[in-house]
């Protein structure tokens, strides 16, 4: 194992050294389909820095990526921007391995890790709001990033090679030996970074929307990104094409786009589904169809983030909804996605509950009601399949009413 795996460079004193996950699919409820990369970074001047860690299981790896370029003894000091323990699992083990000099942290890191492993407050230095340090000739500068995405998030910038160490923000789910994002397919890198945001940022856009206020204040000349996960960004188009995304994405602003999800029993909420799409199209809206038992909640928040419209049905079962539709809507309301226009569907044999609970969900979620929930007994005949294409294409009118 010790020599097994290689440091990357990535500027002239900065090398990764993480790890590569190929393997994950299930990040806490988001299905990572492409896996994942752990990014850690070690900065080498006059002292050696090391920029988080990795997943407990994954320290092998990252001390074979680090001897590769230095022995891990000569670590001077670590920098903790994140406590999250996809990036702090093995941070005590380190620092029993290499005993640096300090490790850097944000205050709330502190308490986080000290939360998180029940380390000794005093082996970790907190540093300031805008706090710069020199590191044996290397200049760094930390800036909080509170909530995005937890309490203790900071980013490192290092002055001499205009790189900023983002921690997860700027990141994707996805495992590739490329460690530049311009190496990688664009189509892929594109959709993993907005599935990223969405299924990990979303209910944060107000936060973000600050931080990248204040970030932007700083004025920092920025030549490389380097997240957490993922590629790294080193062009301009890609570096100011992300920051743009992640502005639109903080907002959530209408668009013509809308998400049907919906599950169903016997086929009647299904064929109300495909007539109330035929409604939302003629409306003039971009319809995205997800049938819930075969379609994965992490993939339905993606869609969402870019949607001005979504119209949720299931038929009734035991007085309630399907499962299927119980846990995206439990996913999709922590989330809370915003500024959508919306309705419930569903059929039923003999009481009809869902369509009613699902109006409420989407009230409690904050979508605007653009039609009463829609029911069907049963089987839906001509008139009912009619009204259920009239119900898409009231709330399509709704939605771009909102353009
Ligand atoms: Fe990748 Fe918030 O940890």
């Amino acid at each position: 194992m010790a020599d097994s795996f290689k440091a990357i460079k990535v500027t002239p004193s900065v090398y990764w050294v993480g790890a590569i996950d190929w393997d994950i699919r299930n990040f806490h409820g988001y299905l990572t389909s492409r896996g994942s990369t752990y990014n850690a970074f070690l900065v080498v001047g006059e002292k050696v820095t090391l920029i988080d860690t990795v997943k407990a299981a994954f320290k092998d790896e990252m001390f074979s990526r680090i001897a590769s370029v230095v022995d891990p003894q000569k670590i001077d000091y670590i920098i903790s921007n994140h406590a999250e323990m996809d990036h702090s699992g093995c941070l005590p083990d380190t620092i029993a391995a290499v005993n640096p000099e300090k490790v850097f942290t944000s205050r709330m890191g502190q308490k986080a890790l000290v939360e998180h492993f029940h380390m000794d407050a005093s082996s970790l230095t907190p540093v300031d709001e805008g706090e710069t340090v020199d590191l044996g000739g290397k200049k760094f500068t930390f800036v909080e990033t509170k909530m995005c995405h937890w309490p203790d998030s900071m980013v490192s910038y290092l002055h001499d090679e205009a790189v900023l160490f983002s921690q997860d923000a700027f990141g994707m789910h996805l495992a590739s030996h490329e460690r530049f994002i311009d190496e990688l397919d664009r189509g892929v890198t594109d959709y993993e970074a907005m599935k990223y945001y969405a299924n990990i940022l979303t209910p944060l856009g107000s936060f973000i929307e600050k931080t990248l206020t204040k970030v932007a204040s700083l004025d920092l000349k920025i030549d490389v990104v380097a997240p957490d996960h993922g590629p790294l960004l080193r062009r301009g188009e890609d570096i100011g094409g992300v920051i743009e995304k992640y502005t639109k994405w903080a907002k959530q602003p209408p668009t013509d786009k809308v998400v049907v999800v919906y599950d169903s029993m016997w086929g009647s909420s299904q064929k109300m589904a495909r007539a109330i799409e035929e409604g939302l199209s003629d409306g003039g809206a971009k319809v995205k169809m997800f049938p819930m038992h075969d379609s994965h909640r992490s993939d339905v928040i993606t869609d969402l983030l870019e949607a001005g419209g979504f119209v949720v049905g299931s038929a009734t079962m035991n007085n309630g909804i399907l499962p299927s539709i119980a846990d995206v809507m439990c996913y999709l309301k922590g989330l809370k996605p915003r500024n959508l226009v919306g309705g419930a569907f569903g059929s039923y044999g003999w009481s009809g509950e869902a369509p009613k609970i699902l109006n409420a969900t989407l009230e409690e979620m904050g979508v605007e009601i653009a039609a009463a929930p829609l029911r069907v007994m049963y089987v839906p005949d001509d008139k009912q399949i009619s009204k259920s294409r009239e119900f898409g294409l009231n709330i399509a009118k709704k939605m771009m009413a909102k353009l």
